[in-house]
């Protein structure tokens, strides 16, 4: 496979495990058309084009060098120069993947949080106050990215002469889909239960050999789950912390996460809406790994770095 065939892959199997369906990608991605074409010819120019056709920004390729077969992968969660180094001095490298957004990607995260509106509506918070929140939370996010080094990562790549790209929402959908398909097969009814749906996945199992294993955030395990919503596996970054009261009067009884700040912690808590946080590495890693599976059945070698635990699904089926 080459570097654009890889993206392509990705950004497919993320549109078939968005939360929207296919047909709601679609119509996001007709919607920007529709924008696009209203545009001045000056801001045509200015419009990155493969926004058209890629529903998220912060899945792209970054640095491209040349149009090889790739053959060997060294992928990360997060990806800095340290990392990129790490592929040369291994050698054979073809491309490094970075799970985390970088670049543009990074500068654009705050752009994939629209697919957090639909989430929401999902599980039956209104779409009007899941909008509402969302847009506050998206312009508080970009403005806390503006003053990133967003370059600092694909300056090195250009220097080294590296393949480079970035798979975030990308695979974080995967992730999404394949805990909402465990989930809803197990049916828990107790946070008890719904700890037990992690058991037997390797990413959470070696996550919790150091100290690092999903967890009760709110509630205990004698709780009972009420409706369980995935809305914070995927769609950028944390929503909004005043979401939560609405989630409880939407009739969401539990939160499966991958991470939780201060704010967010008390906002449920005070909500009385259950957390369980499956952790961060490890659900990050289960989405990257979905996606490896695939490159892997292509005969791509994966090399694992910076907080990426491999697990290959390939044998089991
Ligand atoms: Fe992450």
């Amino acid at each position: 496979m080459k570097l654009k065939e890889i993206h392509s892959l990705a950004i497919e199997m993320a549109e078939e495990a968005d939360f929207r369906g296919k047909k709601g990608v679609e119509e996001a991605l007709e919607r920007r058309k529709e924008k696009y074409e209203k545009l001045s010819d000056k801001k045509k120019e200015e419009y990155d084009k493969s926004d058209l056709t890629n529903p998220y920004p912060d899945s792209i390729i970054l640095n491209e060098t040349d149009d090889k077969e790739v053959k060997k992968v060294l992928v990360g969660i997060d990806v800095e120069p340290a990392e990129l180094l790490l592929a040369r001095e291994i050698g054979g490298v073809d491309l490094v993947i970075s799970h985390h957004p970088l670049g543009k990607g990074l500068a654009r995260l705050s752009d994939v949080m629209e697919l957090q509106v639909d989430i929401l509506a999902h599980y039956g918070v209104p779409v009007n106050i899941a909008e509402g929140l969302t847009k506050e939370r998206i312009s508080e996010v970009a403005r806390g990215l503006n003053g990133a080094n967003h370059e600092r990562t694909v300056d090195a790549a250009r220097i080294l002469n590296m393949n480079l790209m970035c798979l975030h929402t990308a695979c974080d959908n995967l992730a999404a889909r394949f805990l909402r398909e465990e989930i809803e097969e197990a049916k828990p009814s107790r946070l008890g239960e719904l700890m037990k749906v992690f058991e037997g996945m390797e990413e959470y199992d070696r996550a919790k050999e150091i100290s690092a294993g999903p967890q009760i955030f709110v509630g205990g395990k004698e709780r009972r789950c009420g409706r369980i919503a995935l809305t914070e596996i995927t769609g950028g970054t944390a929503g909004s912390s005043k979401m939560y009261e609405k989630m409880a009067q939407a009739g969401i009884g539990t939160v499966v996460g991958m991470h939780m700040g201060k704010e967010h912690y008390e906002e449920a808590k005070s909500s009385l809406i259950n957390v369980v946080i499956a952790g961060h590495m490890s659900s990050d890693s289960l989405g990257v790994n979905l996606l490896m599976d695939k490159l892997e059945k292509e005969g791509i070698e994966i090399v694992p770095c910076s907080g990426f635990t491999r697990v290959s699904r390939n044998k089991s089926k």
